[in-house]
């Protein structure tokens, strides 16, 4: 069955077009690392222009982890527009900062959202607010986009039946999943894997789906491998994965050789600098001298210096990071921004890099 590399699109009986479909998971560099895998891969496409901006109004707001760590909250807002598992949402926090989460309650409910969220006690401040805001709270959506379509055996994909695999907060695209995949009568299964059992969201409505899913907590089996997680994985299958960086990067090794099997996955964190070489950047606004290194991101170094710069995905496709080159040459990474606008000196900083060793200056 040949499945390696295909490139598939959504079945468009089934899922309606998307104005931002943008692969969330995967940057230039993963790709390159990817295709050397006999995985299939998803490959980005270019985001439109937002356009409307959605007000929502926190209506319910639950703790989802016995350990306290995840909120799950419901968003209230007129005319949603609808969406498909693994679609996410920018959230627009009232401080300015714009975080994505992924959605993770009934797509067939049209008058709420509903996103979770891990509290980040040392991360951007992103988690911390949304675990603050009250019931009653207002926040504003440009709406759902797809980043991590799951595309149905029958309707685009020559798959004949799904594997997911969810780390903790990775749960949250693919529950969704479960629900579609239950109400179609495909073939499925599904290993949740966590630190506890405490620290596992939505544990309650994925232990509904009975024994096709299996909980398995480090606390009790120690850490999965890549193999476990995977489980037999016939012939023909596909794998959604989402979960931290280790638990996918194990899952595309293992898949290695596999030509016969799909994998789809989505991060939440940047991911790793391919190829990098240090280098300097200027802050022009202090004159102040940044050096990065050559497996971190300009953002973090920028971060780590404590120059404020704002930033999103991280992961080169939202654009929130966008910042004028005043000095230097880039070597860009992303597929977000056009060549006009790289002509005209600006650059993602969450992904690109100054070229070689050299210097930037940002107008920071
Ligand atoms: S933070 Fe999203 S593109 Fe850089």
């Amino acid at each position: 069955m040949g499945l390696r590399n295909r490139y598939r699109q959504l079945p468009p009986n089934l899922f309606r077009p998307q104005r931002r479909d943008v692969l969330i998971g995967v940057a230039d560099a993963a790709i390159t690392g990817m295709e050397a895998m006999a995985a299939a891969v998803r490959r980005p496409r270019m985001p439109a222009e937002t356009d409307r901006t959605i007000a929502l109004t926190v209506a319910e707001r639950r703790v989802v982890a016995h350990d306290q760590d995840v909120v799950a909250l419901t968003l209230v807002g007129q005319g949603l527009p609808g969406w498909h598992p693994g679609s996410h949402i920018d959230v627009h926090l009232p401080s300015g900062l714009v975080r994505q989460y992924s959605l993770c309650g009934d797509p067939d409910t049209r008058d709420t959202y509903r996103i979770a969220v891990r509290r980040i006690p040392h991360g951007g401040g992103g988690s911390i607010e949304v675990h603050d805001l009250k019931v009653g709270a207002a926040v504003k959506t440009h709406g759902p986009r797809n980043a991590f379509p799951l595309t149905v055996p029958g309707y685009g994909s020559p798959a004949r039946q799904f594997r997911f695999i969810a780390g903790g907060i990775g749960i949250t695209p693919i529950l969704p999943m479960l629900g579609l995949a239950q109400r179609r009568g495909i073939d499925w299964s599904m290993v949740y894997a966590g630190r506890s059992r405490d620290s596992l969201p939505f544990v309650d409505e994925v232990s509904a789906f009975g024994d096709r899913v299996a909980i398995r907590t480090d606390d009790v089996s120690g850490p999965p491998t890549a193999d476990k997680l995977l489980g037999d994985c016939a012939d023909g299958t596909a794998v959604y994965a989402c979960g931290p960086a280790p638990m996918l990067t194990a899952i595309r090794a293992a898949l290695v050789g596999r030509d016969d099997v799909e994998l789809h996955f989505e991060r939440f964190a940047a991911p790793p600098v391919v190829d990098g070489e240090e280098f300097s950047v200027s802050v022009a606004s202090t004159a102040e001298n940044v050096r990065v290194s050559a497996d971190e991101t300009l953002l973090s170094a920028l971060n780590r210096a404590g120059v404020h710069a704002p930033y999103s995905c991280q992961q080169g496709f939202c654009g929130t990071c966008r910042t004028r080159v005043l000095a230097g040459h880039v070597d860009h990474r992303d597929t977000l921004l056009t060549d006009p606008e790289r002509d005209d000196g600006m650059m993602l900083i969450c992904i690109s890099r100054a070229v070689g060793d050299s210097h930037l200056t940002l107008d920071l």
